[in-house]
């Protein structure tokens, strides 16, 4: 995964200033970020890049503010928020491209940071246009990628840009990134290796469970998708959220789990209740759903057989939420197997915006191996498929 692919540990950055593309995509309640994570898991590339007498200049997308400047958009809360965790100057640029950023990072001195305003407030960002790319080429001599969450997009400042650098390479987040989900993906992963599925839907998830199939030893499916597999064997799931038009596929990965020696583990038992809103469920067996009854946990007696598989499991895989979790009396099944995988022995790998944040939520992070930054990106990265913003670094 990573063949061809100069580490920032390689690269000459002394006395440079090192564009580092980092993703500080982050979830924000007007001016404060509610979630630092990704801030956090770019500091060791902005750190390295510091002590080796380089001077990093941050550039990253936040939100789709679909080529317009939208003031709720910008990067100051973000700088703001790094400031603090470096303990340093962090500047933040009017703009990313022009005479102000370029005054920004001659300017520049060391023990400083620059950060460029939202990438995206130019259409010829996610255009990936060569004109825009070649005015953010002005701005660094050398080109980091450390925006693992943004790999999969073919965008001016992740494809375009680092194709002009000489000098490119992957910082330490893509690093740990790349080997801990290309592995899995391409790898020889210990076995047994089980995958926990969850979401709403099977439609955005079919890529992955196809190239999984191939790989693992057991797919254990929870979240709403599993309403879509219960219905496609027949049970009658109520008014839960099924993908009618999923079921001829179901049926499909279910034959082709048998056909191939996968276990399929689906839920025994699911909480219930009348609307997203309600304050209590009701657990009953997959056998008895009732007409009104809507699925939106899966049950203690599934939870169990769940962790069962993940005890003795040596490779294991999250990706996906068991339920709604957002909501208290929905929250048991994700925060079980969440327990269950964070005690497995196996190396464990969490990936996806909403599983990793339950496991936030529940201050759960530090016991997995790896915790993902990327959602998008890694389920791409699973399906087995090219990201642009790697295959832009190989040199
Ligand atoms: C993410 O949050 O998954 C990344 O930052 C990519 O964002 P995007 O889906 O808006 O491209």
């Amino acid at each position: 995964m990573l063949e061809g692919i100069k580490s920032v540990r390689d690269l000459d950055v002394e006395g440079r200033r090192v564009f580092v593309r980092v993703d500080f995509n982050v979830p924000l309640d007007g001016q404060t970020v509610t979630d630092d994570t990704r801030i956090r898991a770019a500091l060791p590339t902005i750190q390295h890049v510091m002590e080796r007498g380089g001077r990093p200049v941050l550039a990253s997308h936040l939100g789709r503010p679909k080529g317009k400047v939208v003031p709720e958009l910008s990067l100051e809360p973000a700088g703001a928020r790094l400031a603090e965790l470096l303990d340093c100057e962090v500047l933040l640029a009017d703009d990313c491209i022009g005479d102000g950023p370029r005054k920004v990072v001659t300017d520049l001195r060391d023990g400083q940071v620059a950060l460029l305003q939202n990438l995206r407030f130019h259409d010829a960002e996610e255009e990936n246009d060569e004109a825009f790319a070649k005015e953010l080429l002005r701005l660094g001599e050398v080109y980091v990628n450390d925006a693992f969450g943004a790999a999969h997009r073919a965008h001016a400042s992740v494809d375009a840009l680092p194709r002009m650098m000489r000098v490119r390479g992957a910082g330490l987040l893509m690093e740990a990134e790349l080997q801990a989900l290309g592995d899995l993906a391409t790898g020889t992963p210990k076995r047994p290796y089980v995958a926990v599925l969850g979401g709403a839907k099977v439609s955005d998830k079919i890529g992955v469970i196809e190239a999984l199939m191939g790989r693992v030893d057991t797919l254990v499916i929870g979240g709403a998708m599993a309403n879509t597999f219960l219905a496609a064997q027949g049970r009658s799931v109520g008014r839960s959220l099924v993908e009618e038009d999923k079921l001829p596929l179901a049926r499909t990965l279910i034959a082709r789990a048998e056909e191939r020696g996968v276990a399929l583990l689906l839920p025994v038992d699911v909480v219930v209740g009348g609307s997203l809103r309600d304050t209590e469920g009701r657990v009953v067996a997959v056998t008895e759903i009732g007409p009104d009854d809507m699925a939106l946990d899966i049950g203690p007696q599934s939870v169990k057989r769940f962790g069962e598989t993940l005890r003795i499991a040596h490779t294991v895989l999250w990706n996906g939420p068991m339920g709604l979790f957002e909501n208290e009396a929905f929250a048991a099944g994700t925060f079980g197997v969440a327990e269950a995988i964070g005690a497995a022995q196996g190396f464990t790998v969490v990936g996806g915006g909403d599983s990793v944040a339950a496991i936030q939520q529940a201050n759960m992070a530090d016991r997995f191996d790896h915790v993902s930054t990327g959602g998008g990106a890694s389920l791409e990265l699973l399906e087995g498929r090219k990201l642009p913003g790697v295959e832009a670094l190989r040199t």
